[in-house]
């Protein structure tokens, strides 16, 4: 017993029977599963890499000023799970849109490696400084189609709860207290707005609250000056350290590169200072195969001199404006001809929306000063000041899945 129902374009065949979160044993022995091929899923990171700095450049453009901060696995793995939902005409140009057909998978392959590559974020080690979870929640009473379900479960690592959508604002407080509960408080009011016809939310976050140069024996935090732009300047706790470091220079982005690997949570993070008046510039020739690069170059490290600000940044994404920079419109886009019923519901709205929340300081770490270095003359050390807008890409180094993506102004926005 089926009721199809139409969404401008993206046809959701869902349902009730019995929809309970998942549980997380199932998943321990995922790298174990010999039916996924890190190679080929290494296909599909790669895309989500180089569609995500495309993604990036969108946003740069539209906001020429603020920060920026999303999550590219969150933000591509919500859309392609989507796809899941949608009649094969649909979901096969969601997929192509993403350009997961240049990978030469089949569509059953590549939600596999979502499996894949969202498991770090998802089952990392309690207690753990990265927190993520994407729950899917459905109007009760539409019946399903079990692919959707089991895909969203099983292959998007996602909690999937039926909800009473007719009072669209019960539905949204009742959306958000469940996100506050399962972020035990870290994350409130995910969801701002909703249209009252709406009859499914996908909801995700993560969370890194990074605590960075653990093992430098030399720093200190001080407030410092940080230049916003536009004449403008703040004082921010800006952590000084002196230390060997990944740092190095990027001729063709005009920019220094700080580089630096987490290694509790094998996560590299690259922080890209562009020369001054150089960030437009930066934003509009960043490739992914930038970053390839300077993986390579990794293994120079030299003795620096380094000022970082401490960051607390946050940012909510509506994934439908995302989709549409994407080229996704045909899901929006009420005169689309794939469905079979298109006129029988009320029920037409959706909402997707995905939250990315970084900090990186110092707090509860020691801060000593006596191991410092104590510079003779006879080496050299680079003095470098991130104390004016820069980008900031950090990814997983077990399976290259790019976590989080942005441009820092501000370097505190939140709370
Ligand atoms: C990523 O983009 C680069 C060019 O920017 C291209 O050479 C490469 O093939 C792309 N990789 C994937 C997996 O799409
Ligand atoms: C959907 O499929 C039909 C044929 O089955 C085709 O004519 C049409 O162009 C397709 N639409 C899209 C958007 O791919
Ligand atoms: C992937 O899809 C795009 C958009 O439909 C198309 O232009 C491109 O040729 C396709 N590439 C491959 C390798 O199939
Ligand atoms: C959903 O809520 C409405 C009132 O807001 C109620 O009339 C309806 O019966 C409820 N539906 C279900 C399936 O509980
Ligand atoms: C929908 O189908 C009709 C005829 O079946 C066609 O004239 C129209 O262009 C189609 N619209 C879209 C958006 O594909
Ligand atoms: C919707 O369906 C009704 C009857 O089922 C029909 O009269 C009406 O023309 C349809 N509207 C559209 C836009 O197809
Ligand atoms: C960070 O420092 C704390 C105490 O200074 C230590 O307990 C912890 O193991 C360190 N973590 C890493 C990743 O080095
Ligand atoms: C980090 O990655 C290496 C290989 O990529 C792996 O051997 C190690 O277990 C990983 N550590 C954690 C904590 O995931």
């Amino acid at each position: 017993m089926t009721s199809p129902f139409f969404s401008r374009g993206l046809i959701l065949l869902v349902g009730l029977c019995c929809l309970l979160p998942t549980t997380k044993t199932k998943y321990e022995k995922l790298y174990e599963d010999s039916s996924i091929d890190p190679f080929q899923c290494r296909k599909v990171a790669l895309t989500v890499c180089n569609i995500s700095i495309t993604l990036f450049r969108e946003m740069a453009r539209l906001s020429a000023n603020g920060n920026i901060l999303f999550s590219p696995i969150r933000v591509i793995a919500a859309i392609s799970m989507l796809s899941l939902g949608a009649n094969g005409n649909l979901s096969k140009h969601i997929l192509e849109s993403l350009r997961f057909n240049k990978t030469g998978l089949p569509e059953a392959e590549i939600h596999k490696c979502f499996r894949y590559l969202l498991r770090p974020i998802h089952y990392s080690e309690e207690p753990s400084s990265l927190k993520s979870r994407s729950s899917v929640f459905i109007h009760q009473g539409l019946t399903s189609v079990d692919k959707f379900v089991k895909g969203v479960k099983d292959l998007y690592h996602s909690d999937i709860i039926s909800i009473n959508f007719t009072d669209s604002s019960r539905a949204k407080t009742q959306i958000n207290n469940y996100v506050m509960e399962k972020s035990k408080g870290e994350i409130a009011n995910m969801v701002k707005n909703m249209e009252s016809d709406t009859f499914l939310a996908v909801v995700n976050y993560i969370i890194w609250n990074a605590k960075i140069f653990n093992n430098s024996g030399c720093r200190s935090v001080k407030m410092k000056d940080y230049h916003l732009g536009h004449g403008m300047t703040i004082k921010v706790p800006m952590i000084h350290t002196v230390g060997m470091n990944y740092l190095f220079r990027v001729e063709d982005l005009s920019s220094m590169v700080l580089s630096f690997t987490l290694l509790d949570v094998n996560i590299t993070t690259y922080f890209i200072l562009p020369d001054i008046g150089k960030m437009q510039k930066v934003e509009k020739s960043l490739t992914y195969p930038h970053f390839r690069r300077m993986r390579r170059q990794l293994s120079l490290s030299q003795m620096s001199d380094l000022d970082t600000p401490e960051l607390s940044l946050s940012e909510t994404h509506d994934l439908e404006s995302v989709m549409s920079l994407l080229g996704i419109t045909y899901v929006f886009n009420n005169d689309a001809n794939s469905s079979v019923a298109m006129n029988d519901t009320v029920w037409k709205s959706f909402k997707v929306v995905s939250k990315a929340v970084l900090t990186m300081d110092e707090k509860g770490s020691r801060l000593g000063t006596n191991s410092c270095f104590k510079n003779d003359g006879s080496v050299d050390v680079t003095r470098v000041q991130f104390n004016r807008p820069f980008l900031i890409f950090i990814q997983d180094q077990t399976n290259d899945a790019p976590l989080f993506l942005g441009r820092v102004v501000n370097p505190k926005n939140y709370p």
